[in-house]
């Protein structure tokens, strides 16, 4: 016999007479009502036992974690919180859960103590919420661009270049541990490590993206990329998944138009597909609100956040105007954002993007032309000789979740950068082919999922919206 999706069964509209279900306990009690999950919607199932017929051994064996494959009708529930349940005929332990030692006792677990237990975690109707959402949105990520006719392409995870130039990179070694070549110095000989080649585990596939985006016109990626970035916060991973489309003949403010119309469709997707659990993590958040003091109150709920995002405009503002709001603002008045007044030319902290998110503009944004010296090697000069065509958009509680660019398609202009920073050009000699070769104005930006991930499900960490984060503390797993 096939067992049913407890989804299914939650959303049925009449009785129905012998179903199997298979999932897991997640409580059980009065030796009768068991609430049984089993991952494909965030509500349990009560399933009413006849314990008269069922023996003292079994019922002792009904604990928090054991799977089960449980048979019975479908009836209407006399008790209040659920419409229907199950009347259990016949009863299967198929996996015993220790109730002394299982982790994942049904109580509150603080994030911490979870994410120790990244493994049992997902168990949780909190976890469960999140990653189902993530997956949602990863199909609606495919879904937005194969509509629009854009090509997936699967980028290298092992390269040779440094797309961001910012050498934050794990370099890869084929050979043994115990046999890796040192330098004179004895330190670790690096240059020797891929079959006698130096590289690292991709920063973005952004360089090779392009090269595609010049033969098939529209294409995405959406990989795995690693940064080493030791930076201990709750918007960075080591291991994090980017979504970055790159687009031939399109200028600046075409970038910007498909980033903004990419990320309000895959919002309104997870609204439309994801009601169960977009509630439960409302819900969630406004109870964590109520526990704050006033003044730190967010003044939306999550829901009404996602729906904001749907029915405004995100500003557009150059970094120059930017750094003229945050010059006349007020700094030292709300101790939140006690920034320094920044002078052009520095890059922007997250406190400023905050400010401008959050205070100023209190809604997402999207700041575009910043200083050259502060962005990388491949983005357009802008006429005035110092600024480049970037482009970061902004959002409320998150900072920075896209960085993009129209690429610079003139070959002089782009070797003479690549020289300025002292990037071997013969490193890049496929790259450069691009605008050897029939060059053209293209575009293209950044997402990074978990970002998006943790905007939609209100979580305030990053590690808390991947199911296994790498950080500098966590490898495990
Ligand atoms: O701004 P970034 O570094 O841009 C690029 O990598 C470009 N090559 C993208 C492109 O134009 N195709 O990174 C893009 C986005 C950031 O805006 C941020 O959302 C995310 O990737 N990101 C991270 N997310 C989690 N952990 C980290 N350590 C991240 N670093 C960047
Ligand atoms: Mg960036």
């Amino acid at each position: 016999m096939k067992h049913t999706k407890v989804k299914d069964l939650l959303n049925s509209t009449k009785p129905v007479d012998d179903v199997l279900i298979k999932g897991w306990v997640r409580t059980f009690r009065s030796n009768r009502f068991l609430a049984i999950n089993d991952g494909s919607v965030i509500h349990n199932i009560q399933c009413v036992i006849d314990f008269e017929n069922t023996s003292e051994e079994t019922l002792k064996r009904l604990t928090t974690g054991a799977a089960v494959a449980i048979q019975g009708n479908l009836v209407e529930s006399s008790g209040s919180g659920q419409q229907f349940e199950i009347q259990v005929t016949n009863l299967e332990i198929l996996g015993d859960s220790d109730a002394e030692k299982y982790p994942m006792q049904p109580k509150k677990h603080t994030l911490e103590f979870l994410r120790e237990n990244a493994h049992l975690r997902v168990r949780t109707n909190l976890f469960g919420a999140v990653m189902r959402v993530r997956s949602v949105l990863s199909f609606a990520v495919h879904h937005y661009f194969q509509d629009r006719g854009f090509a997936y392409v699967n980028t290298p995870i092992i390269t040779g270049s440094d797309a961001e130039g910012a050498g934050e990179i794990f370099q890869v070694t084929s050979l043994p541990l115990n046999n890796i070549p040192k330098t004179e110095e004895g330190d670790v000989d690096y240059k020797q490590d891929f079959f006698g080649k130096e590289t690292n585990l991709t920063v973005s596939g952004q360089l090779e993206a392009e090269t595609f985006a010049m033969a098939l016109g529209q294409v995405y990626t959406f990989g795995p990329t690693f940064r080493a970035e030791n930076s201990n916060t709750s918007r960075h991973l080591a291991e994090f998944w980017m979504i970055e489309p790159e687009v031939a003949f399109n200028d600046l403010d075409a970038n910007m138009d498909l980033a903004e119309d990419f990320i309000k469709y895959v919002i309104r997707y997870v609204l439309e597909n994801c009601p169960e659990d977009l509630t439960f993590l409302n819900q969630r958040l406004k109870q964590e609100e109520s526990q704050k003091k006033a003044a730190d109150r967010s003044p939306m709920t999550l829901l009404e956040k996602l729906r904001f995002v749907l029915e405004n405009n995100f500003k557009r503002v150059s970094y120059t105007e930017a750094i003229d709001i945050l010059k006349n603002s007020k700094p030292n008045r709300n101790k939140k954002f006690n920034y320094i007044i920044e002078e052009w030319g520095a890059d922007l902290q997250s406190e400023h993007e905050r400010y401008l998110v959050e205070k100023h503009f209190k809604s997402p944004v999207i700041l575009f032309d910043y200083p050259a010296d502060i962005k990388a090697f491949y983005m357009r000069l802008n006429d005035d000789g110092k600024t480049v065509r970037a482009m970061d958009i902004l959002f409320p509680g998150i900072g920075e979740i896209v960085g993009g660019s129209q690429r610079e398609e003139r070959l002089d202009v782009l070797q003479q950068k690549i020289k300025e920073l002292d990037i071997d050009e013969k490193e890049l000699w496929w790259y450069l082919d691009t605008r050897r070769y029939g060059s053209a104005p293209h575009s293209g930006f950044g997402l990074g999922f978990e970002r998006l991930v943790q905007f939609v499900t209100g979580m305030s960490n990053i590690r808390d919206v991947i199911p296994f984060p790498r950080t500098p503390q966590n490898a495990e797993f």
